[in-house]
């Protein structure tokens, strides 16, 4: 199906002879000369130019598994500026605020229909002590993780739960499992959910919020291996079998639906070690008792490359570009690997894969504190979110959560800001543009992606997933990779009457074009045109691009 060949590395290049050569006095043989290797020139030049044609089969009428919203979700660390000044300004800031929250942060974050949002870390939250961040005074602490800095503690449990009621998203909190108790925690969550009044929900009242709040996901440690108190899969498990037991929801409303959903700690990478903790938690999980139980495994992979993260997030050049995509890719074989081990123990898929870190992890910006993980956000980082993005939604059937990290100033964010200016990042407009897709049925797709090749790497050219809402109306994500070639897309759709399409397309003039303060527009969607005929759609993919269009039946 894929028309040209395969592997073609030929880019297109201008080429540009001087006006003089045309004009000069010469003989007129030397001029015909000239002029007939002027047309053999354009004409091989045309034919570089041309796009890579492309057929994508859509069976509108075999829609899949649903593609669960909370994929979309984000995760918030009490790390560098990635709370404080990014959503959490204070009441008396000068900054625009709702109770001391950021308007403009708030409003960018509606646009995208965050799900859920994972909070308070990361390694932050194995140190994480609650009543620190309730009532007032707050206690001052210290965040030793993350550049040693002083925790003011004044974006705590309300302030979250505030926030998220601003944006609309549900709570993800990841309990202290490292150094707090079984006790500590299952307090917050009694201070949060109970609707009887004992003493911890009087407190939560005279705190402003008399009603239980709804929380959502429970996170049962983080990285338990490692930053989390470097466990063994064996101790790992004791714990997690008495938080599970005892840390309860008692909201009345989360009783029989909307339970809480219970996340595990589970790998962070490929290797025995990983697969090892894997087979433990699952093994357990397969002969549990009544007493305790999980809803899901979480999974942690980052883009990192090197470690210490050494890749530049802006001034690279194409190699980069394809070495961190190609890195990128690795998530597909990692899912399918846990997965694997799931599906012995769980083969009806009761436990879902919850990537509740994973992004891209550059090296710190140049003058930044290298413990606040700041770094720029590029259009390869945008094409990076739409390849991931895409390997949730075709294992939709096991990975049912997936948290970025971070949403805001740290890691691959959404929104950058400094003091009362902020900057919506290309990962960003891939999340708005792939908000349709929450929630909605994943619908196979047959193409041949041929190959994009840059030095010694190879990666597939072309990325497609769709998708149907709940309206019926069918979505199409495309993705270019290759940063010189256009697509010619032509898609054939079967089951589906095709009235008009339309959509959007992200591209930037380079692979490491950012939004900055100065250039906020630099990356941004624009729209894109389709033609629509018979049960066929046709459309160009810009080079490097993302593109997401709806078809109207
Ligand atoms: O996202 C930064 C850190 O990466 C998190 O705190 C930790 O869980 C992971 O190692």
């Amino acid at each position: 199906m894929f028309l040209s060949p395969a592997g073609s590395s030929i880019h297109a290049r201008p080429f540009v002879l001087p006006f003089a050569v045309l004009t000069g006095k010469r003989p007129l043989f030397t001029r015909a000369l000239l002029f007939g290797l002027i047309l053999v020139v354009i004409g091989a030049n045309a034919h570089f130019a041309s796009a890579q044609k492309v057929e994508i089969s859509v069976d509108v009428s075999k829609t899949g598994v649903k593609i669960d919203r909370n994929i979309f979700g984000q995760f918030a660390e009490h790390l560098g500026h990635g709370i404080y000044d990014g959503i959490w300004v204070g009441p008396d800031s000068t900054i625009p605020n709702t109770r001391g929250i950021r308007n403009d942060v708030v409003g960018a974050l509606k646009a995208i229909r965050v799900p859920n949002v994972r909070w308070p870390g990361g390694c932050f939250a194995d140190e994480y002590h609650w009543r620190n961040g309730i009532g007032n005074p707050r206690t001052i602490t210290l965040n030793p993780n993350w550049g040693g800095v002083t925790e003011s503690n004044a974006f705590g449990t309300s302030e979250f739960m505030d926030f998220l009621d601003q944006i609309g998203a549900e709570a993800y909190i990841s309990v202290n499992v490292g150094s707090g108790t079984p006790r500590e925690a299952s307090e917050w969550l009694e201070y949060l959910t109970t609707a009887q009044p004992t003493t911890l929900a009087k407190e939560r009242a005279a705190n402003g919020h008399p009603s239980p709040y709804q929380i959502g996901i429970l996170g049962i440690g983080n990285e338990s291996w490692d930053c989390g108190g470097n466990m063994t899969p064996e101790y790992y498990l004791s714990q997690l079998k008495i938080y599970s037991r005892f840390v309860r929801n008692f909201n009345p409303e989360q009783q029989d639906k909307q339970q809480m959903l219970k996340i595990a700690v589970g790998p962070g990478g490929g290797e025995s070690r990983w697969t090892d903790w894997t087979e433990a938690i699952m093994k357990a999980y397969q002969s549990h008792t009544w007493s305790w139980d999980i809803n899901g495994l979480s999974m942690h992979s980052y883009t990192v490359g090197k470690w210490p993260p050494s890749y530049a997030s802006v001034g690279f050049g194409e190699t980069e570009y394809a070495q961190i995509l190609k890195l990128t890719l690795e998530m597909d074989d990692l899912i399918a690997k846990h997965s694997a081990i799931m599906d012995k123990y769980d083969p009806q898929k009761k436990i879902a894969l919850s990537v509740d870190e994973w992004g891209a992890w550059y090296a710190p910006l140049p003058g930044s504190n290298p413990g606040f993980l700041v770094q720029q956000n590029s259009m390869r980082d945008a094409i990076l979110a739409a390849l991931n993005l895409n390997i949730f939604a075709r294992h939709a059937d096991r990975v049912r959560m997936a948290n970025i990290a971070q949403m805001i100033n740290v890691l691959q964010s959404m929104i950058i800001t400094d003091k009362e200016k902020m900057v919506l990042t290309p990962t960003y407009y891939i999340f708005k543009m792939y908000a349709p897709f929450q929630d909605s049925s994943f619908v196979p797709v047959a193409f041949d992606a041929g190959t994009y090749t840059q030095g010694d790497v190879k990666l597939p050219r072309l990325d497609a997933i769709a998708a149907k809402d709940s309206a019926g109306k069918l979505w199409l994500a495309l993705t270019n990779v290759d940063p010189n070639q256009p697509a010619e897309i032509e898609v054939n759709l079967t089951g589906l009457n095709v009235r008009s399409a339309s959509g959007e397309t992200l591209t930037a003039p380079k692979v490491d074009s950012v939004n900055s303060f100065e250039a906020p527009k630099t990356v941004m969607p624009k729209t894109v045109s389709v033609k629509a005929q018979g049960g066929n759609l046709a459309l160009k993919l810009e080079p490097k691009s993302v593109t997401v269009i709806s078809v109207e039946q």
